[in-house]
């Protein structure tokens, strides 16, 4: 019979310093978090209007052992009780990823332990099996500040990328859209905020990439659409009003949730006519926080009679419980790592999809 693993789990790929420990059971018992530590970096980024690699990497250097020492303790137990450090390899930042793959080398070769470079699309693209235990397979939509594609995923390292953005994350066009309307950072919730109160059909946004076939997005031309129905009305009446400002976010995330909710659609059609044994849609990413794209989703899934998962935000965001996780089941499969292991700055996660050129905020990666 299989054992009970202890995992140490590592991440620092963008703005968030994390470790982690999570312990694994044999299936079907659950994943339990002993620990989930996170630093996060947005103080020390906030005056340059977003993620300055050099400031990141450094921070990272400075946390990451202090967030070991942390998730250690909150978890009540030492080193010797760990079974494998796992720790995100790429794709990020190559700055903090260096800082995380070499911290995670010195634990391993100091307390003898087993090394295990993970993906970190991988680590979100498995959160819903450490939530909710879902059964491969199952299509998963990542959406976030630095992530946008749909994956079939089959295993732990078997993924198939059905599309994926062509140039911004939702999140970073929701951070871009809020810098460009004066409201404050991270975008997405004040946005949502602001939408709230506005008229979703008073600006025509457009739909990017709905006219064509497949489920590949694109966000940055409506943020710049969004930039020209401000610089119009600024011109015409020199300044926004409060409901003007309502307005354009109720447009901009309805044009959003529009596109995802339609791409989500064509994704799911294409995975169900392969699995329709497994009717399973999960999401991942900050931007699934948003209610009203994460009631387009749903809708969808509900019409296609699928099952529909939204692991936890805290989870679903930046963390390193899910590298562990990730991390773990990797190990069970046996994957390890030596002290070769490289920092990836790209590091698709299926290597037979033609490369995206789609950057979002931890720069170009899949
Ligand atoms: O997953 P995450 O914490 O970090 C990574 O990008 O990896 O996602 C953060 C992103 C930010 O761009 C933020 O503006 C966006 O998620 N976000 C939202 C909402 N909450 C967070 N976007 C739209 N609506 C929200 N309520
Ligand atoms: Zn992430």
């Amino acid at each position: 019979m299989a054992q009970a693993r202890t995992i140490l789990g590592l991440e620092s790929s963008c703005d968030d310093t994390a470790a982690a420990i999570v312990r694994m059971p044999p299936a079907p018992a659950r994943a339990q978090i002993l620990s989930s530590v996170v630093y996060g970096q947005s103080t020390l980024h906030a005056a340059y209007g977003g993620v300055v690699p050099e400031i990141a990497a450094r921070a990272h250097a400075e946390k990451l052992d202090l967030c070991v020492v942390e998730a250690l303790a909150r978890a009540g137990i030492a080193l010797p009780a760990i079974d494998a450090v796992a720790v995100t390899a790429g794709p990020g930042l190559i700055g903090g990823v260096l800082s995380g793959v070499m911290c995670a080398k010195g634990i391993a070769a100091g307390a003898g332990l087993p090394l295990v470079g993970v993906n970190h699309l991988a680590g979100h693209a498995l959160t819903p099996r450490l939530t909710d235990a879902i059964a491969y397979p199952y299509l998963m939509l990542l959406v976030s500040g630095g992530h946008c594609q749909f994956l079939i995923v089959r295993g732990c390292d078997d993924f198939t990328r059905l599309g994926g953005t062509i140039d911004d994350a939702p999140g970073e066009a929701f951070d871009k859209a809020a810098r460009l309307l004066g409201l404050p950072q991270p975008g997405g919730p004040a946005v949502e905020r602001e939408a709230t109160k506005g008229d979703p059909h008073r600006f025509a946004f457009p739909r990017p990439l709905l006219n064509k076939p497949g489920c590949d997005l694109s966000f940055s031309g409506l943020k710049t659409a969004l930039m020209r129905a401000r610089d119009t009305l600024v011109a015409d009446q020199r300044g926004l009003t409060s409901q003007d400002r309502a307005d354009l976010c109720a447009g901009f995330q309805a044009a959003v949730a529009e596109v995802l909710a339609e791409k989500t659609r064509r994704a799911l059609t294409i995975y169900l006519a392969d699995n329709p044994a497994q009717p399973a849609l999960a999401v991942a990413g900050g931007v699934a926080a948003n209610a009203t794209i994460r009631a387009g989703i749903e809708t969808i899934a509900a019409e296609n009679g699928t099952i529909f998962t939204a692991p936890p935000l805290s989870l679903c965001t930046d963390n390193a419980a899910i590298i562990a996780y990730a991390g773990g089941e990797l190990f069970a499969a046996g994957h390890r790592d030596d002290m070769s292991l490289p920092a990836r700055p790209r590091w698709p996660l299926d290597s037979n999809s033609p490369a995206l050129v789609g950057g979002g905020k931890k720069g170009a990666k899949a």
